[in-house]
């Protein structure tokens, strides 16, 4: 019986819903800010990347990913041939990407590319994920890709999760499985989409970069008057 499927042969009362559930369905109402990243955002991708746990690196990467192995990671990242997508709060921090590279031709197989993802713990459980999965496919199908692939490790249920919703299927082989996603070809639609949603990323972003300005200019102002006031007692003793 599927997991969500209401269970009327038994009495037991129903299992309260995981929080991670329920925040992700919440969230499911929320629009989420996801920028293009570009190469002025390296460093914001370094510093998102070694805030991972070691547990979280094994399952971006399929390895625990030394700091230096995820810098050499990070500074290979092309930003002009594969698409970098990000989540920032308002302290303009990176608390969520995703990695799209479009991968080489082979004779059997074309217009193929990968995804990779990570949310910061802090944000995670919010639809962080699933939004950079969706903005992520919107964006192949735009640039023509047929197929979108997902490495992941067979234990990771969220991200297994995410790409079976969209109806990816999902090949095992021991602890590693591979989700494979058929993407719908482009359309005036699909394309009207990524330009509103572009636009409406870059609008947040600036209102935040804003915001973020101001927050850093009363903390240089309360600084200054502590630094006076301090200046002013030591004076007077
Ligand atoms: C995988 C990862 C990106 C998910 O990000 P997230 O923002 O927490 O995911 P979402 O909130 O969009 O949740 C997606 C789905 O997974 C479920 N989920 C989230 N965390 C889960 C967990 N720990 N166990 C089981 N399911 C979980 C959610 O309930 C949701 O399902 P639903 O839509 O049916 O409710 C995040 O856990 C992460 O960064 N992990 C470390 C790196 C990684 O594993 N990357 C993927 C390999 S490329």
């Amino acid at each position: 019986m599927p997991e969500s499927t209401p269970d009327t042969q038994h009495s037991h009362p129903p299992t309260a819903p995981q929080p991670h559930r329920v925040a992700a369905k919440e969230a499911a109402f929320r629009w989420v800010p996801i920028r293009s990243l570009s190469e002025r955002h390296r460093h914001r991708v370094l510093t998102h990347l070694l805030g991972l746990e070691p547990h979280d690196r094994y399952l971006r990467f399929g390895y625990a990913a030394s700091d230096a192995q995820i810098g050499r990671y990070v500074d290979l990242l092309d930003f002009r041939r594969d698409e970098i997508f990000g989540v920032f709060n308002r302290k303009l921090e990176l608390i969520a990407m995703a990695h799209l590279a479009y991968l080489p031709d082979h004779p059997n197989e074309r217009h193929l590319c990968e995804f990779g993802v990570s949310v910061s713990p802090k944000a995670r459980g919010r639809g962080y994920g699933s939004r950079l999965f969706d903005h992520a496919v919107l964006h192949a199908r735009n640039r023509y890709v047929e197929i979108m692939i997902i490495h992941a490790l067979s234990e990771n249920t969220a991200m297994l999760k995410i790409a079976r919703k969209a109806g990816a299927t999902v090949v095992r082989d021991g602890s590693e499985s591979e989700a494979r996603l058929k993407l719908p070809p482009e359309s005036v639609g699909s394309h009207l989409e990524e330009l509103v949603e572009g636009q409406a990323a870059e609008l947040d972003y600036r209102f935040k970069h804003g915001a973020h300005r101001v927050d850093q200019l009363f903390d240089l102002f309360h600084e200054v008057r502590v630094g006076m006031a301090k200046a002013g007692r030591s004076t007077i003793e």
